[in-house]
């Protein structure tokens, strides 16, 4: 494994590695309620100095073998991160988890489909992956919808999983076997 993550480019999109001087950006953007709300992990506000630890962990996850965690930033504008998308993967199970939240200003323009499939598309042909799944906490219906237009099928409900703004909330599991996979025809008995 190269000691550098891949940048991938989509039509209009860039997905770059993370830089320390994107920590601000994440800080503000994740952090803003409207996103923070649907992140398990996230707290609003969202301080600058644990962004930046964030960053540090996600750089090294790379180079562990744990995943991938890229930016996200329109190729005409690539050090204006909009957002992240992220796969944590689970070798031994040659299974990853999708993350992924884009600033408010954002939104509504296709951007986590276009960025999400990219990185779909890389985990199934480069990571070899055999399952992609994701957590989405209930009600969060357009990330719902985001997962539904990369393929993925709901795996059911965990009730009362997580505790988030002290209530606990159910989970939704979604997920995308690399035989159900689109570009996947060629080698599905991998
Ligand atoms: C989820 C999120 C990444 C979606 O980003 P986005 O770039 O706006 O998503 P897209 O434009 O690619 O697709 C959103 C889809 O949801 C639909 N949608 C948006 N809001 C919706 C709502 N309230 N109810 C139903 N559908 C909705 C859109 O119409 C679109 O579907 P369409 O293409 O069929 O019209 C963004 O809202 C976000 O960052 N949310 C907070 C963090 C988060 O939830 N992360 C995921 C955790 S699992």
């Amino acid at each position: 494994m190269s000691e550098h993550p891949p940048t991938l480019s989509t039509e209009r999109l860039v997905l770059r590695e993370l830089r320390l001087d994107d920590a601000p950006a994440v800080a503000a953007g994740a952090g803003d309620p409207r996103v923070a709300r649907y992140l398990i992990q996230v707290p609003s506000p969202y301080p600058i100095s644990l962004a930046r630890r964030w960053v540090i962990a996600r750089t090294e996850w790379w180079s562990l073998g744990r995943g991938v965690t890229l930016a996200v930033a329109w190729r005409a504008r690539p050090d204006v991160l909009l957002g992240t998308v992220s796969l944590r993967r689970y070798a031994r199970d040659r299974r990853a988890e999708l993350g992924y939240w884009l600033a408010a200003d954002a939104w509504g323009q296709g951007i986590a489909t276009e960025s999400t499939r990219t990185l779909v598309d890389f985990g199934f042909r480069e990571l070899v992956l055999a399952r992609i799944y994701a957590q989405v906490l209930a009600g969060n219906t357009a990330s719902m919808r985001v997962l539904e237009k990369l393929g993925m099928v709901s795996e059911g409900v965990k009730r009362q999983h997580v505790r988030k703004a002290r209530r606990l909330h159910d989970v939704v599991l979604y997920g995308l076997l690399r035989a159900e996979w689109g570009p996947g025809d060629d080698d599905d008995d991998r």
